[in-house]
């Protein structure tokens, strides 16, 4: 597959999908959109690939927003489908089965935000920076930024940064809850990254798999996630990781999930 805004590439099992505009601060026009999709899916279509990253290449920008060239000139209907777009995207990823790291190298502004959002965990350099400035542009997010933001900082918090289109430094993020590590370096990120996706990557991965979708369930209205949780639990009992997993522990030995 070739990419004109993005590369891609997997190394030792982790696909790594890098937003490649350094230029335009890696922003999110609608190539580099349908382009993530693809990839992500590629990569979760792929048995080789066991974990995903999201960066952004350079040391200035994971992404910074959406590409707001392009929409400048928006009707209501453009503007709306844009929005849908963005939401089936980042939905895909936030279900992703496989985990999904975004590796945040600097600016996540609006889109880029609501990306870093989407993935399962964020990891971001000291250089990072997050916010949602969409108000500046008399605009809110579009991407599930007033959903996701919600989740992870609280009410009190994700208002106070959508209203006054704030940009926080990295370890204000790690102290909100938003990024889970804070590195030193851009060049420390995707260390980092790789070594938690290993680690999970030796754990059972429908196990994984649900333990993403469980969790999703808590913010789906439509979904009691602890009936699912219950059912689930009990499902696994006849799976053949559940068994290696479990002989493993008996046999005082690592367990092998992935043949
Ligand atoms: N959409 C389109 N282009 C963007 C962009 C975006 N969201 N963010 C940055 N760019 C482009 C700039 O237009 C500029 O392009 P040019 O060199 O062709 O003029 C290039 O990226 C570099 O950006 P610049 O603004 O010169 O860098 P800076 O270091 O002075 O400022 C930011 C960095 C992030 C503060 C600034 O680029 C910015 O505010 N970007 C928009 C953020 C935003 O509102 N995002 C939400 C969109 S809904």
């Amino acid at each position: 597959m070739n990419y004109g805004c993005i590369l891609y590439q997997v190394e030792n099992g982790i696909a790594i999908i890098t937003i490649n505009r350094p230029d335009k601060l890696n922003a999110l026009n609608r190539q580099t959109l349908s382009e993530i999709d693809q990839a992500v899916r590629a990569a979760q279509a792929d048995k080789a690939v066991s974990g995903i990253i999201l960066t952004g290449a350079g040391e200035k920008a994971f992404a910074a927003g959406a590409d707001i060239s392009e929409f400048a000139s928006f009707s209501i209907d453009k503007g709306t489908d844009l929005s849908a777009r963005g939401h089936a995207i980042f939905n895909n990823i936030e279900n992703s089965p496989k985990p999904v790291v975004a590796a945040v190298n600097g600016f996540a502004l609006g889109g880029g935000c609501e990306l870093a959002m989407a993935c399962h965990m964020r990891l971001a350099s000291a250089n990072a920076r997050f916010g949602q400035p969409e108000v500046n542009l008399g605009l809110i997010p579009g991407y599930a930024g007033t959903q996701r933001l919600v989740q992870l900082v609280g009410k009190g918090k994700a208002l106070e940064l959508l209203l006054t289109a704030d940009a926080i430094k990295a370890d204000e993020a790690h102290r909100l809850g938003l990024v889970n590590h804070v590195v030193e370096n851009v060049t420390d990120l995707l260390p980092k990254a790789t070594e938690l996706l290993q680690k999970i990557a030796t754990k059972g991965p429908n196990a994984v798999a649900h333990c993403i979708a469980l969790v999703n369930d808590y913010f789906d209205k439509e979904e009691n996630g602890f009936q699912n949780e219950i059912e689930t639990f009990g499902s696994l009992f006849q799976t053949p990781e559940f068994k290696e997993g479990t002989a493993a522990f008996l046999e005082k030995r690592t367990p092998n999930f992935r043949g």
